[in-house]
């Protein structure tokens, strides 16, 4: 701990992240040098116990306040077989947004039952699959899906959620906001009512509850009270209409993570204190049932878990102008500084305790200006060879990988007292030309 107080931007690191004897950054006991070394790089590594505890914070918090939650893991922050089999070793559910997901969490030995689908355009393919499967709920986002849904069901009864967009701003990157009115996702006010009579006179349907998710990246719960206000209130004005009694409510993923040493998010915790809060005091108001409670987290349950590790190459001073630290990555691995904007902290990996000197931007390798890891920070002096290592890459990163320039995209290492462990190989020229016939 001696070294969390003298290195304060460990406090964004892994759980476990340490400088270990050899003065090397260490995660999960295994020095990420020698890792580095091993499997080259750009490389991801996870600390496993990081993501363990994370699950276990979001089931502890919310089913101690509100016995039953489901919680829900998004894995569109981290999809890896490994991730799929953790996340059934510690007994969440799925909520998956494509048929590419459902497969690959299917492939990957994940129950059926325990997934819900949610997603903006499903196909009528996606639709089909998930019913033969019998997943867990079809999260309906809009009218034709409800039509289409309703046609391919034929016989069977299918668990749904109506996905209400509540027109709440969640005040996070506008590329986040998934809850206000003027959004893709889900169904906007004026047509709730259509969607609950049509879903509720389908005898193939079986209208579950309700669903709603405000965004990603969320540092208040104000946006998910105001949400449950809306929901809520509509909920008893559909009790009280047609009868419909909401067995579930899921209120979607969001909860922000630490990326800087700066901006610490809420903790779980509060979170599940204020809206656990809300939903009972509103439901006693409105005098209905209280709902089983669903929450969907991806973000926060594998932000800061990931750790991606550059090796440093061309240093480029522009006096008076900036200096460059090209390292052997970027957008292709990360696309998240030049689509959000987003900002993460680094450590030198083989000298995690040196003093920071000098203000740096660190680029990537990518074609392109835009290609930027890291806007400003300031680091110890670097040298071509040092290995960079970048805190908050658990999340979003690898899934919105690409072979921009034909990279073959990183490795990814899971770590655990001591060991570590391959859970995906880097891409060859192979991964890359396979599909092109000759
Ligand atoms: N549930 C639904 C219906 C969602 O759309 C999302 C995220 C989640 C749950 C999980 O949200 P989380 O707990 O991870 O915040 N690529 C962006 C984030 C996009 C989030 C999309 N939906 C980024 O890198 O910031």
């Amino acid at each position: 701990m001696a070294a969390k107080n003298s290195i304060p931007r460990l406090a964004v690191f892994p759980q476990t992240a340490e400088v270990n004897k050899k003065g090397n950054l260490a995660i999960g006991g295994c020095d990420t040098i020698a890792l580095a070394e091993e499997y080259g790089t750009p490389l991801y590594v996870f600390d496993e116990a990081d993501i363990r505890n994370r699950c276990r914070e979001f089931k502890e918090e919310f089913t101690k306040r509100y016995p039953g939650t489901i919680v829900s893991y998004s894995p569109k922050a981290f999809t890896a077989r490994a991730m799929f089999k953790l996340v059934a070793e510690e007994g969440l559910d799925l909520d998956v947004v494509s048929g590419g997901e459902l497969a690959f969490a299917l492939a990957s030995g994940f129950a059926a039952k325990k997934i819900h689908f949610a997603g903006n355009n499903k196909s009528g393919e996606e639709l089909e699959l998930a019913l033969r499967e019998g997943i867990g709920h079809i999260v309906v986002d809009n009218l034709p899906e409800l039509n289409m849904l309703i046609k391919i069901a034929g016989r069977k009864k299918v668990d749904i959620l109506l996905r209400l967009n509540p027109g709440i701003d969640p005040h996070t990157h506008q590329y986040n906001k998934t809850g206000i009115a003027d959004s893709k996702f889900g169904l906007p006010k004026a047509d709730w009512d259509e969607a609950v009579q049509t879903a509720l006179a389908a005898d193939n349907l079986n209208v579950d509850g309700l669903h709603f998710h405000v965004g990603s990246g969320l540092f208040e719960y104000e946006p998910y009270l105001k949400s449950l206000d809306e929901v809520l209130a509509y909920a008893a004005a559909i009790r009280q209409k047609y009868g419909f009694r909401m067995n579930l409510l899921s209120i979607g993923g969001g909860f922000g993570a630490q990326y800087t040493v700066d901006a610490v998010p809420p903790p779980v915790a509060s979170f599940a204190g204020a809206i656990i809060e809300r939903l009972t005091t509103r439901c006693r108001e409105l005098k209905l049932e209280t709902p089983k409670l669903m929450i969907e987290p991806g973000r926060k349950i594998v932000a800061q878990a990931g750790v991606a590790l550059y090796t440093v190459g061309v240093i480029k001073n522009i006096p008076g102008i900036r200096t460059y630290v090209s390292v052997d990555g970027g957008m292709g691995d990360n696309i998240r500084q030049p689509m959000y904007g987003a900002v993460q902290e680094a450590l030198v990996a083989n000298r995690p305790a040196a003093k920071d000197t000098r203000t740096v931007t660190i680029s990537g390798k990518y074609c392109e200006a835009g290609d930027v890891l890291i806007k400003e920070i300031k680091l110890p002096e670097l040298k071509a060879g040092d290995i960079l290592a970048i805190a908050g890459s658990g999340a979003y990163c690898v899934p919105m990988s690409s072979n921009y320039n034909a990279a073959f995209r990183p490795a990814i290492v899971f770590m655990k007292d001591g060991r570590a462990r391959l859970i995906r190989r880097r891409e060859t020229l192979e991964d890359l030309t396979r599909r092109d016939p000759d």
